[in-house]
């Protein structure tokens, strides 16, 4: 079984860019399952129903989530039907949505389990006893577990990725939106990456204005951050196999597009 997963799309820059390299994508790597990360999307900040459906348009399977995903308030309304989209499981329990769903490859399943760390963020429930209890229950249904780590530190998403190493079949880090050089399979059979990193804006910082962004730093001032709109692009993925029989990972690819780096069609 083949996974792309696409990490953290940021604004319309990133909407875009899916659109125009999700198909190209699946043609050169023909993964059974594509994921992408989309809790950037609208503006920056969170998803909008309209974009959550564009998304499965233009061929993505499974759109997870992060720290922004109740940014727009829309979302109460139509997350309890987005069946392929996931918040952090490890939320307040009663929090609307799911963080875990699965996807039908041929004769099996694949789980999605999308889940948030604590270090520098909002202390939610502890990732580690929840994610626990989920792969629990999700191998009693399949070998196939695919995890997105929206987290700030490689420390605790490398943490994360030993914790699970043989349990499920991968481990991969969002949210700093920086693409690590660290894609691996770990001894017991789990690809690991600590960030997939992000897509959109190419000439931002972390997606927003550079001016703002540089200013706030020189001046401590408060500042308006924008995500950028218009100017070139950046995709940041990467494609895992998977064993067909174990589920465990063969390998983890980590690849970026760019006017630097053009995809090789
Ligand atoms: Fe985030």
């Amino acid at each position: 079984m083949r996974l792309l997963f696409i990490g953290d799309v940021v604004g319309s820059l990133g909407r875009d860019t899916i659109t125009e390299y999700v198909p190209k994508l699946k043609k050169k790597y023909r993964p059974q399952v594509t994921i992408v990360n989309g809790e950037n999307a609208a503006g920056g900040r969170g998803i909008t129903e309209k974009i959550y459906k564009k998304f499965l348009q233009d061929g993505v399977d499974v759109v997870t989530l992060g720290n922004h995903t109740w940014d727009n308030r829309d979302i109460f309304e139509f997350i309890p039907e987005a069946k392929k989209m996931l918040r952090p499981a490890n939320f307040p329990k009663g929090t609307p949505g799911t963080g875990l769903v699965y996807v039908k490859v041929n004769q099996v399943e694949l789980a999605v389990i999308n889940l948030q760390a604590r270090t520098f963020m909002t202390p939610i429930d502890d990732p580690f006893v929840v994610i626990d209890e989920l792969v629990t229950e999700a191998k009693k249904r399949t070998p196939f577990i695919f995890v997105d780590f929206h987290g700030e530190t490689t420390s605790e998403k490398q943490a994360m990725g030993w914790f699970l190493d043989g349990r499920v079949s991968a481990v991969v880090g969002t949210h700093t939106h920086v693409q690590t050089n660290d894609a691996r399979i770990l001894p017991n059979g789990t690809a690991y990456l600590s960030d997939v990193g992000m897509t959109g804006p190419y000439d931002g910082v972390l997606g927003m204005k550079k001016e703002a962004v540089i200013e706030k730093f020189m001046t401590a001032l408060p500042r308006r951050f924008e995500v950028v709109e218009t100017g070139r692009a950046l995709l940041s993925a990467c494609v895992i196999d998977l064993d067909p029989q174990s589920g465990k990972a063969k390998k983890i690819e980590a690849f970026q597009i760019s006017e630097d780096r053009p995809l090789m069609e």
